[in-house]
């Protein structure tokens, strides 16, 4: 077993921003699949009730709302910002099919190409969970106007399956009282439809976020030792020259 003393260089990698950003939309991601799950399993749970499945909906809600926001501020700092955190280094683009053959072929030499901001791969993995969170903040919203006629979309649909001559802000949930039958089945193949795409949207990320975890675990022990630390202090510390530019 030998092991080889290098100089290292520190590189200020990913800024404040970027670092709360990301533990935030884990913790969210966290208390939404949490819900998501008492949701699905009701029954099992031995949870039944109009209170109680309007509660869990809403608690849901609420908190989808600040993971939408959280992803929102994201996005605006990533169009705006000139450094690692910018959107067009965090996601893929044009170069990163090259970038990627690049990545293959060094490893396939026995080296260990050093990034600053994401490898190749992980551009993937990111650009395919943000598409993936996009999906279900959009049918999640719609689910939340449809189910208990939250905003965005709540009042447009109270309006559009309400009784002749009745108040639409009088609809409540999972309350038909002045609920038009017809006009609430006309809506129904959509909302359901939103709501299969959010689930298996869920599922996919679910997916996405454990191959993420594996795949920074894997490449902190065999090719870039410090990946996981930076997400914290924001600093990375290189041994040899960026495979990516230096912003
Ligand atoms: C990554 C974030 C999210 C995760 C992991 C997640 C997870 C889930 C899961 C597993 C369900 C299925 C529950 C069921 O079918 O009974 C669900 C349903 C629901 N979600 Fe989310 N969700 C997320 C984001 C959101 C957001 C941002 C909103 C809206 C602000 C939202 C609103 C809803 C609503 C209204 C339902 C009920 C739909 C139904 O009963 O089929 N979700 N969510």
């Amino acid at each position: 077993m030998t092991s080889e003393i290098k100089t290292l260089t520190e590189y200020q990698v990913w800024p404040l921003p970027v670092r709360l950003f990301h533990w935030l939309n884990l913790l969210l991601v966290l208390v939404l699949s949490f819900l998501g799950l008492v949701m699905l399993f009701k029954p099992e749970l031995g949870i039944s009730g109009n209170e109680a499945k309007i509660g869990l909906k809403t608690a849901h809600v609420v908190v989808g709302y600040l993971f939408i926001a959280n992803l929102a501020l994201r996005l605006v700092y990533g169009l705006f910002a000139k450094n690692h955190g910018s959107l067009g280094s965090m996601l893929p683009g044009p170069s990163t099919l090259t970038a990627l053959k690049d990545y293959k072929a060094r490893i396939a030499r026995g080296e260990s190409p050093q990034y600053l901001g994401h490898n190749p791969k992980g551009k993937l993995a990111i650009g395919a969970m943000l598409v993936l969170m996009l999906l279900i903040a959009l049918t999640g919203l719609y689910r939340a106007g449809t189910d208990i006629y939250y905003p965005p979309f709540g009042s447009s649909i109270q309006a559009a399956i309400v009784k002749d001559g009745a108040d639409a802000a009088a609809i409540k949930p999972y309350d038909d009282t002045y609920v038009d039958s017809e006009k609430l089945d006309s809506i129904k193949p959509l909302k359901s439809l939103a709501g299969e795409i959010h689930v298996y949207a869920v599922y996919l990320l679910w997916l996405i976020i454990a191959a993420h975890i594996a795949a920074v675990i894997y490449a902190e022990n065999r090719r870039q030792p410090g990946l996981i630390s930076a997400m914290f202090s924001g600093r990375k510390w290189l041994g040899s020259a960026p495979a990516d530019s230096d912003k």
